[in-house]
């Protein structure tokens, strides 16, 4: 390197160790670094990541609403439950102020790219993070002006499991995404959460840093991305009329999903409509079947997280098919002119919507899928 170069590299490379406050992950005794302090250099990233819910683990209105009405009906259960997953750092560092960023920050980069290792069975926030500034990854030679370490681990379905496996003290399946996959043929040939939600691409990992062609995805898209939810299912619907009596038969196959759709937190569920529509469209008669995890107190009524004592699944596991079969009859002078089908997922059950107030996009069922057959 020549003189002329050699002094302001030195000097830009001290000021930025400087400004960096090394080592730019660590945590635990102190707060974890944000996403804003890797935005510098990783600008596409903290973009994707920001975009993605698991910045928004703490912020959005569900969770907060479901939070406050633990914290009213079971503190004891939910004050340290919750933020194990839905904000790591806080849980860590022991933080309780909902403004301070170990909370805000919800699942971040400086937790992720810090679990050193994952408890078996995964699940129950069983992640171990190492707050010792090094950023773990699996770039061959990387040139990081931070500390860094390789961790096969980070391709591993297991990372993501040590969250995406609930279960609570009365031993009620809360979530099963992470045995779900396990159990599935995806699962036991391997196939990682990371290859179909953080897909790679070909681009610079870092500002200055060279090309690369596997690099990964940051947005986790999953049942809040259209596509992705347009992915999962395969609709097909047959129907026909006798008489008065109209006929359909459904069949919905899991074709994208390497788990149970839906999958994740339990009141959620997947709704098949049926209708028989007229010439013009109108509807003459419904019917409607559900699919997902039911949590309920002993006597059988809708629980809470936190006073379920057992938990139902009838959602669509990988690569299964569910055949329904529909029977309408309809008065002699209604005049059928086709039946329409549709998938739509469901944030929450209408009644848990409005137990809590809640109004906007959970009260917005998304369409998955639609079909339509004349008659
Ligand atoms: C083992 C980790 C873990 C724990 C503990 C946990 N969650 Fe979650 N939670 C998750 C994961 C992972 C998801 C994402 C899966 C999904 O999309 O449903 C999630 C999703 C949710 C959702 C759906 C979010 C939305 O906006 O659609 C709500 C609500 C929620 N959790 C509430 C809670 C509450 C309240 C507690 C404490 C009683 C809690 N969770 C404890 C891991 C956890
Ligand atoms: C001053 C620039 C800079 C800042 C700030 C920065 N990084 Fe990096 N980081 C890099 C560069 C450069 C690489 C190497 C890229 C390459 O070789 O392709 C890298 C690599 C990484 C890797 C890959 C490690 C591996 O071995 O696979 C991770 C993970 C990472 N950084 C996380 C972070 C996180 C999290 C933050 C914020 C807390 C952060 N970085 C802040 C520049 C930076
Ligand atoms: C939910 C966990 C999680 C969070 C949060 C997260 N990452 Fe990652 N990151 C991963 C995983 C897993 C990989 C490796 C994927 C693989 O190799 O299969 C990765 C890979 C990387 C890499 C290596 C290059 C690549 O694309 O593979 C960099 C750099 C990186 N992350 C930076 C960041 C930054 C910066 C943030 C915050 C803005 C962040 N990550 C947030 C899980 C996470
Ligand atoms: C530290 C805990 C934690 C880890 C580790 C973690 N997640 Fe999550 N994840 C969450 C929480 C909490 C949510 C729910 C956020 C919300 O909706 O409020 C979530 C939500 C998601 C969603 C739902 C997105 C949607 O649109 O519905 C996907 C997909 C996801 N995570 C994938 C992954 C993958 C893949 C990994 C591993 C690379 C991973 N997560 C690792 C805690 C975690
Ligand atoms: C073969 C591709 C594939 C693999 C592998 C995969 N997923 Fe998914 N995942 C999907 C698709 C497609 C959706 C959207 C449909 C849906 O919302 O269920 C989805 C949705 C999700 C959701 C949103 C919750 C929901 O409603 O279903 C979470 C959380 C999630 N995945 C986590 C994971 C985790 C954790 C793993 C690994 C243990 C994993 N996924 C492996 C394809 C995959």
């Amino acid at each position: 390197m020549s003189r002329r170069l050699f002094w302001p590299a030195i000097v830009s490379a001290l000021a930025l160790l400087l400004a960096l406050g090394l080592p730019p992950l660590s945590g635990q005794g102190r707060t974890f670094a944000t996403a804003k302090s890797c935005a510098r250099c990783h600008g596409s990233y903290t973009k994707a990541w920001k975009a993605s819910v698991h910045s928004k683990a703490t912020a959005r209105p569900l969770f907060q609403a479901i939070l406050k009405q633990g914290m009213e009906q079971s503190p004891e259960v939910v004050k340290d439950m919750c933020v194990m997953c839905h904000a790591p750092g806080a849980a860590l560092n022991k933080v309780t102020d909902p403004k301070s960023t170990d909370y805000t920050m919800g699942v971040q980069c400086s937790i992720c790219h810090q679990i050193e290792s994952v408890g078996m069975p995964m699940g129950n926030g069983s992640y171990q993070v190492c707050a010792d500034g090094l950023a773990r990854g699996l770039l061959l030679y990387p040139r990081a002006p931070h500390r860094v370490k390789y961790s096969a681990l980070h391709d591993e379905a297991k990372l993501c499991g040590s969250c995406h496996q609930l279960k609570n003290m009365a031993g009620a399946c809360l979530q099963g995404t992470g045995a779900e996959w396990a159990g599935s043929m995806a699962g036991k040939q391997g196939m990682s959460c990371q290859r179909c939600h953080m897909r790679t691409y070909v681009g610079s990992a870092a500002r200055r840093a060279p090309r690369r062609d596997d690099l990964h995805k940051h947005g986790w898209p999953g049942s809040t991305v259209r596509a992705m939810r347009q992915k999962a299912l395969k609709l097909e619907l047959k129907a026909t009329k006798e008489g008065t009596q109209v006929r359909a038969e459904v069949k919905v196959t899991n074709v994208g999903a390497a788990h149970s759709v839906p999958s994740g937190m339990g009141p959620r569920y997947v709704a098949l409509q049926v209708a028989v529509l007229d010439a013009q469209g109108q509807e003459l008669k419904s019917d409607e079947r559900r699919y997902g995890r039911k949590l309920m107190t002993a006597d059988g009524k809708m629980a809470m997280p936190w006073n379920a004592t057992k938990s139902v699944s009838n959602a669509i596991g990988c690569g299964q098919t569910r055949e329904e079969q529909f029977a309408f009859k309809l008065p002699a002078a209604a005049q059928p002119a086709r039946v329409q089908a549709k998938l739509m997922y469901h944030w929450a059950p209408p009644e848990m919507i409005k137990d809590l107030q809640l109004t906007g996009e959970v009260d917005t069922p998304a369409l998955m899928a639609s079909a339509l057959a004349d008659l």
